[in-house]
């Protein structure tokens, strides 16, 4: 399939590239600077362009796709208005084109809140982090757009080696003499790594039915604390037990999504395992920080 990526250097986007990529597609992705669009060529896929702040500078000119994956997002305070900028400016250019194309849309766990022990699912009520609560309607917008047939993944917190939402670990964990967790060690987080994420683009692309969402998680739940603690054994961290701060102390560092962090969750990637054949083959994250250069 001919592919736009829009986010294709980020945490997520990168590995979706090295995977569509590997699997005979064709991919363009948006650039909104030199450095990305080098990025991007060194991947294998073709820059285009543009940012997704202006989409009237480049949907007006957009290449024939088959697919869109948008997974891009800045994480500032207008991150609501740029994004329904660009689906106001991006779903009738897909409309007019002159085959039905696929639009994938980049969700997050934090759509969901503090699940408790029941693991949340596709079919669980929305019930938003503030921050992202914007992202609801949007979520709706894709999923019952008539001229496009929309998907949603919801990725729960995706690492890396010590990448992505481990990287603050690793940063602190040599440092600072002790990782700091938000809200509590037994915060548990739901994990995906970002090649098993990649792969779940990959066949949601290839495979997913029109209006389907699924959630992008293979570790269904897995304390702070114990990641905290894995990473400061690994790196020999002076002081071994986390300092826990609050959610206003990382809000007031990072701003208000970051509130997230802090979130106690529960998700279940099984629907993704069950309908699109998805094997994710990372499982035991502490082993692979135990294993780190
Ligand atoms: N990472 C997670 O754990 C996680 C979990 C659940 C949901 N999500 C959601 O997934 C999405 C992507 O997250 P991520 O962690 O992959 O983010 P990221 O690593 O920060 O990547 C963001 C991407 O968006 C691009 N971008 C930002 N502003 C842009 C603009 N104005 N025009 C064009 N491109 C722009 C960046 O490109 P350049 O910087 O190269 O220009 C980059 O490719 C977000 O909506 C996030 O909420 C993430």
């Amino acid at each position: 399939m001919r592919v736009l990526v829009l986010g294709g250097t980020g945490v997520i986007g990168s590995a979706v590239v090295r995977e569509i990529i590997a699997r005979g597609h064709e991919v363009l992705g948006l650039a909104r600077s030199e450095t990305s669009a080098t990025k991007l060529r060194q991947s294998g896929a073709t820059p285009l362009s543009g940012d997704i702040a202006a989409p009237e500078r480049w949907v007006t000119a957009l290449p024939h796709v088959e697919a869109v994956i948008h997974m891009a997002c800045d994480f500032t305070s207008d991150m609501a208005a740029v994004d329904r900028r660009l689906l106001d400016a991006l779903l009738p250019a897909l409309a007019a084109q002159p085959h039905r194309a696929r639009f994938i849309y980049t969700g997050g766990c934090w759509q969901f809140g503090a699940t408790g022990e029941e693991a949340a699912t596709e079919a669980s009520p929305f019930d938003p982090l503030p921050a992202f609560a914007w992202m609801v309607p949007h979520l709706g917008r894709v999923l019952a757009s008539p001229h496009i047939d929309g998907i949603v993944i919801h990725p729960a917190m995706v690492y890396a080696g010590a990448g992505g939402a481990f990287r603050r670990f690793a940063r602190e964990a040599v440092e600072r003499d002790a990782i700091r967790v938000v809200g509590s060690e037994a915060v548990r987080w739901a994990l995906v790594h970002s090649g098993d994420l990649g792969a779940l683009y990959a066949l949601a692309l290839e495979r997913a039915p029109n209006g389907e969402s699924y959630m992008g998680a293979s570790v269904e739940a897995m304390p702070i604390g114990r990641i905290a603690r894995a990473f400061a054994r690994r790196y020999g961290t002076a002081r071994q037990e986390p300092d826990i701060i609050s959610s206003d102390a990382i809000a007031a560092e990072l701003g208000d999504w970051a509130r997230g962090y802090a979130l106690d969750q529960r998700l279940s990637g099984a629907k993704a395992r069950r309908e699109l054949g998805w094997q994710p083959k990372h499982l035991d994250p502490e082993a692979e920080i135990a294993r780190l250069a």
